[in-house]
């Protein structure tokens, strides 16, 4: 799929208008603090993360697609890494927050980067995801859109992602659904 956003990351900002409403969003329900470290899975050009350079201790962000890294790489202050969510370069226990902008229903090995996730989280530490909701009709626009670019995308209902997650000892709450997307929190236990 990395060869869909290489093409789109030139322009990948332009097309997305409210990026600083999605930032606030996550930002209500993570709790920043200056000492974390943040990686961003699925972070692409560093839409959302380069709204945290300067409020945390680290912004890491993650992608496979290389044009999306080459992107991010043009902003200051972030930490771009070309990879996936699979293999996450960072130790165990090593990470305060993960945040997953519209990035995990294109992982295509969930499973991996659930348990790859929870591997690097700290105990107590967070992921806040915002996701496509398929049981909206927003939602199953863009299912609909992403099936017909044979993109691969797995989508998740809140009560889907919060059973994932809960299966692997994450808390889970569901914070905010919106008429396509919805924002939700999983500590890990
Ligand atoms: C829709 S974009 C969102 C990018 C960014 N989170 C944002 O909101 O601007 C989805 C991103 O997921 C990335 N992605 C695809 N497979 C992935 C994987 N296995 N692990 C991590 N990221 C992946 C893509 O390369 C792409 O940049």
């Amino acid at each position: 799929m990395s060869s869909f956003f290489d093409i789109l990351a030139p322009v990948y900002d332009v097309l997305h208008i409210g990026s600083r409403r999605t930032f606030r969003n996550i930002e209500k329900i993570a709790e920043f603090t200056p000492v974390d470290v943040v990686v961003d899975v699925g972070g692409g050009a560093g839409r959302i993360a380069r709204f945290l350079v300067g409020r945390v201790a680290r912004v890491i962000v993650l992608d496979p697609s290389e044009g999306m890294v080459r992107q991010c790489r043009k902003r200051e202050g972030l930490e771009c890494v070309l990879g996936g969510a699979e293999k996450i370069p960072c130790d165990d226990s090593s990470v305060d927050k993960i945040i997953l902008v519209d990035a995990f229903h294109h992982i295509s090995a969930q499973l991996a980067a659930v348990r790859e996730m929870r591997r690097v989280l700290k105990p107590g530490g967070k992921i806040i995801f915002e996701e496509f909701n398929p049981e909206t009709l927003g939602g199953k626009y863009v299912m609909v859109f992403e099936w017909l670019f044979r993109m691969g995308s797995t989508f998740y209902t809140p009560a889907a992602l919060a059973r994932l997650f809960s299966e692997h000892d994450f808390e889970v709450r569901v914070v905010n659904r919106g008429r396509k997307a919805y924002y939700a929190v999983a500590r890990r236990v």
